[in-house]
């Protein structure tokens, strides 16, 4: 009797386990397709991506798979472009008109000035002498936006055949952003290129991938198939010797990026010359754990692979990039001295929230006084917010006591 009824316990609890299997099996096949169905719902997706994007989720990746999973061009992603100008403008800063007489810092541009002033003025369409590099930078905008354009471009200044791809996350074309960079003198290319909606959504937004993937399309269409491709956020911080190393590359070459998570640093491992791994406190199970900033791939090499892109999966942009272009470990140059010199340094900016200032007064007075103009321009950069009701409120300071702006209108 106790071992029958032991024998339907177990019938039932084994029907039971049965079915909870089944509930399983039927909620995770559900739960997949509620996802691609919710996601391909949205107005601005990027359909075909996505959903092989979500496929590719469930593991078994090949190489050969990235032309389907990734396709160059989403659905609806554009190559927007706003500005353009290709010739070199630059006035070379510190210039002197008579030879240097006393010995230089090594750093400045003044040593070369002579030598470089005949090259400078060269077109990127003409026959460079050198082969260009395309430096790419993924921007948006935010309070710290023009403050990281302008420190870069005068870090660009010095550097020269490099033509300047600038693509901004944002679906217009920024005016303000163009009136900056115009100011350099360096060719550039101004790109609207934003973040589709559903990406932006996630907690974990893969950062710049509708930028770098934009401006890989506008490399493509202009037929770039010589000079090098480099990706340089706008917050990072480049020695200029990193653009000499990095101008001569034959397929893929890296170097160390300093302020790289727990280490510090992410660097190729290099015995003899040659790479054969990688330093990085994060290895997920990449096969190139490298940072966006630690690679550069010269175009002949790139065009090899006319589909290769950058998923929007983040934190793997780098490597799935790599393995898109069909990277191999005998293919890579160490470069910075056999990766023992830092050129490039992950910094960030911290960003903070904009402040209101509060004007009660007619805001139109103040454009008699400096005020006006110098408080309007941080508003359109959007690091400030004026308002009539709330915020901090304006005041002046005069021979040590404070007043009303109203002051110098009374
Ligand atoms: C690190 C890597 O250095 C980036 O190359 C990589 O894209 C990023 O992580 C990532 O995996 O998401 P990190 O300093 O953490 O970069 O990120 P940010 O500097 O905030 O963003 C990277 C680039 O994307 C910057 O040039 C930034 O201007 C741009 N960005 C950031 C956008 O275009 N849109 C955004 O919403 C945020
Ligand atoms: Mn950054």
């Amino acid at each position: 009797m106790a071992s029958a009824r032991t024998s339907v316990f177990r019938r039932k609890s084994s029907g039971f386990i049965v079915l909870i299997i089944f509930v399983f099996v039927t909620l995770f096949f559900f739960y997949d397709k509620e996802e691609i169905k919710h996601e391909s719902e949205h107005p601005n997706a990027p359909n075909v991506a996505r959903l092989e994007l979500l496929r590719s989720k469930k593991g078994s990746r090949h190489k050969d798979d990235f032309e389907k999973e990734y396709p160059l061009l989403l659905v609806n992603e554009q190559l927007v472009i706003c500005f353009e100008n290709g010739t070199d403008y630059r006035k070379l800063p510190y210039i002197t008109e008579s030879p240097p007489t006393t010995e230089q810092d090594p750093l400045t541009t003044q040593r070369n000035i002579r030598r470089l002033l005949p090259t400078l003025h060269r077109t990127t369409t003409g026959d460079a002498a050198e082969p260009m590099i395309y430096f790419v930078t993924p921007t948006y905008p935010r309070r710290e936006q023009i403050a990281e354009i302008i420190r870069l471009g005068q870090t660009l200044m010095h550097v020269p055949y490099l033509h300047w791809i600038v693509a901004d996350d944002t679906d217009t074309c920024s005016q303000t952003l163009n009136h900056h960079l115009k100011k350099f003198g360096i060719p550039y290319t101004q790109l609207a290129s934003p973040m589709p909606e559903v990406y932006r959504a996630r907690k974990n937004a893969p950062r710049g991938v509708a930028n770098r993937r934009a401006a890989l399309n506008w490399i493509r269409t202009n037929g770039k198939k010589s000079g090098v491709l480099y990706f340089g956020d706008d917050d990072n911080t480049f020695e200029l010797k990193l653009f000499s190393e990095i101008r001569y590359t034959k397929k893929v070459s890296m170097f160390p990026v300093g302020l790289i998570g727990d280490y510090a640093v992410s660097t190729p491992i290099v015995r003899n010359g040659r790479v054969e791994g990688f330093f990085d406190s994060w290895p997920a199970k990449r096969k190139w754990p490298v940072d966006m900033a630690g690679f550069a791939v010269s175009l002949e090499y790139l065009a090899l692979s006319p589909n290769a892109t950058m998923p929007f999966r983040a934190g793997y942009e780098e490597d799935e990039f790599l393995k898109s272009i069909g990277l191999k470990l005998q293919d890579i140059e160490p470069k910075a001295n056999n990766c023992t010199e830092i050129l490039v340094w992950h910094t960030q900016t911290k960003s903070s929230k904009a402040p209101t200032v509060r004007i009660s007064m007619d805001r139109q007075k103040l454009d008699r006084l400096n005020l006006g103009t110098v408080l309007k321009q941080l508003e359109t950069m959007g690091v400030n917010r004026i308002s009539e009701t709330e915020g901090t409120t304006a005041q002046a300071i005069v021979e040590g006591s404070v007043k009303p702006l109203s002051y110098w209108f009374s």
